[in-house]
């Protein structure tokens, strides 16, 4: 058992570095299943999803190793089988990306049900619909294993999405990359790491174009040859960490991201008082100067504000003066973790997918607990802010995907440690 716990009330400063983005890994990890050859990726995030996702390749019967912290070679060459049922599949969300990537090297996938964070019900019945388009029908074997297949090579064609859905884009990619002719995606996503993928795709032959526009176009291609290639930098781990310099009133250089990826959550930063510079590959947060304001948000697909910040924006928004209105427009209930913000004294009621802040009032410490990946990353920003020790429980969630939360913290001069507890029956949980 671990937890983090927090003594806060300090103001971050200094400069942070942000590591490869995770779900550009978690998409460009399975794709290397299309590749005739060997590749190396670099820039790979050192976080738990990554982990568990090479494992699952191994699994499979591909040769993963770890060069360094975060470089890996992937050698494809000998996955003998398109299944991918274990436990560990389960684990995370993003193991649904083997399903178009097994399907675009062997025209068949069993694949376990995804699990990973729980924001409500999390269909996949784009992604399905697209295979479909491209020739392969599926079955949900036991209620639990998706079997998809197609009996000849899979052929493009044009598939239109409701929803501009992240996963149904990336996995619709995977499968149309090899097939016959031309697929074209219309209102695809546009996030940055389906862009990173593409980028991956084409460095080893794909012939994918417009990714990042609403339509892209994906000519099939016979054989995919070995790169190497490195992952773009988080967008989301950038931009908590920009938040929890606001939260906490202070001062931090954000080092290796990308500022075009960020623009959406620097314009709501500015919004709200802070001040923003820009550099090639680099952007300082000062929220050191001014008292800030409070503002609304809509959360929306790339290049809107990203949903997987809007826990973080929440926390911060907690102590801001005023009346924030936070719109929850992707996901249908992304608000689990406000109960524990309330927990630390939070003003914040939810109506449907609207959260309304009453911020201003000081935050206390509280044990609360990480109930999904951003929202724990949000308990540890108002863990920051609030007055005394606060400490924070299911930080499994976090580590799935913020890469040394508590070293770089610690290094923007935060208090935080990771403490283990051990259970005995007597006493309960023991530090
Ligand atoms: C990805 C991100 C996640 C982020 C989300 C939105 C990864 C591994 N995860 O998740 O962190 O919060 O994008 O930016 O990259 N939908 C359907 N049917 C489908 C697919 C999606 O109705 O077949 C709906 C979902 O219920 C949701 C919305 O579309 O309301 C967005 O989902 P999607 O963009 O697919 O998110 P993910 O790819 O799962």
């Amino acid at each position: 058992m671990e937890k983090f716990v927090i003594n806060g009330g300090r103001a971050l400063d200094g400069e942070v570095a942000i590591s490869g983005a995770k779900n550009a890994a978690v998409a460009i990890i399975p794709a290397v299943i299309l590749c005739d050859e060997p590749c190396r990726i670099e820039n790979i995030p050192n976080i738990s999803d990554v982990t568990l996702i090479g494992r699952i390749l191994q699994e499979m019967g591909a040769v993963v190793k770890r060069v360094n912290k975060s470089t890996l070679d992937i050698d494809p060459r000998h996955i003998a089988s398109c299944s991918a049922t274990s436990e560990l599949v389960r684990g995370m969300r993003a193991s649904y990306y083997l399903l178009g990537a097994l399907l675009g090297r062997c025209h068949q996938a069993k694949v376990c049900l995804p699990g990973g964070c729980n924001f409500g019900a999390r269909p996949i019945d784009l992604h399905l619909k697209g295979f479909a388009a491209l020739g392969a029908r599926h079955e949900l074997v036991n209620g639990a294993i998706i079997d998809v297949k197609s009996e000849q090579k899979l052929h493009g064609n044009n598939i239109y999405l409701d929803f501009a859905s992240v996963g149904a884009t990336i996995n619709i990619m995977l499968a149309a990359v090899k097939a016959e002719g031309q697929t074209i995606i219309e209102n695809a996503a546009k996030e940055p790491h389906i862009v990173d993928l593409a980028n991956f795709l084409n460095s080893m032959g794909a012939s994918i174009r417009g990714a990042g526009t609403d339509t892209i176009k994906i000519r099939g291609v016979d054989y995919l040859h070995g790169v190497t290639y490195s992952i773009i930098p988080d967008q989301i781990e950038a931009g908590t960490y920009m938040c929890a310099a606001a939260a906490t009133r202070g001062k931090v250089l954000v080092k290796n991201i990308t500022p075009k990826h960020l623009e959406s959550i620097s314009a709501k930063l500015r919004e709200i008082g802070c001040e923003i510079k820009e550099y090639d590959e680099a952007l300082l947060v000062d929220a050191s100067k001014m008292p800030l304001n409070r503002c609304n948000i809509k959360t929306m697909p790339h290049p809107g504000f990203p949903t997987d910040c809007q826990p973080q924006f929440t926390a911060l928004l907690c102590t801001v003066d005023g009346t924030s209105i936070m719109n929850e427009s992707v996901w249908d209930n992304r608000y689990q973790y406000v109960s524990e913000l309330t927990l630390m004294g939070a003003h914040i009621s939810v109506e449907g997918r609207l959260a309304i802040i009453e911020g201003g009032s000081r935050l206390t410490a509280a044990p609360v607990k990480a109930t999904d990946l951003r929202a724990g990353a949000a308990m540890i920003i108002a863990g920051l802010c609030a007055d005394g020790t606060t400490e924070i429980s299911s930080i499994q969630y976090i580590e799935r995907g913020y890469e040394d939360i508590v070293g770089k913290l610690t290094a923007l001069g935060a208090d935080i440690k990771k403490v283990y507890f051990e259970q005995s029956a007597d006493q309960g949980l023991r530090a």
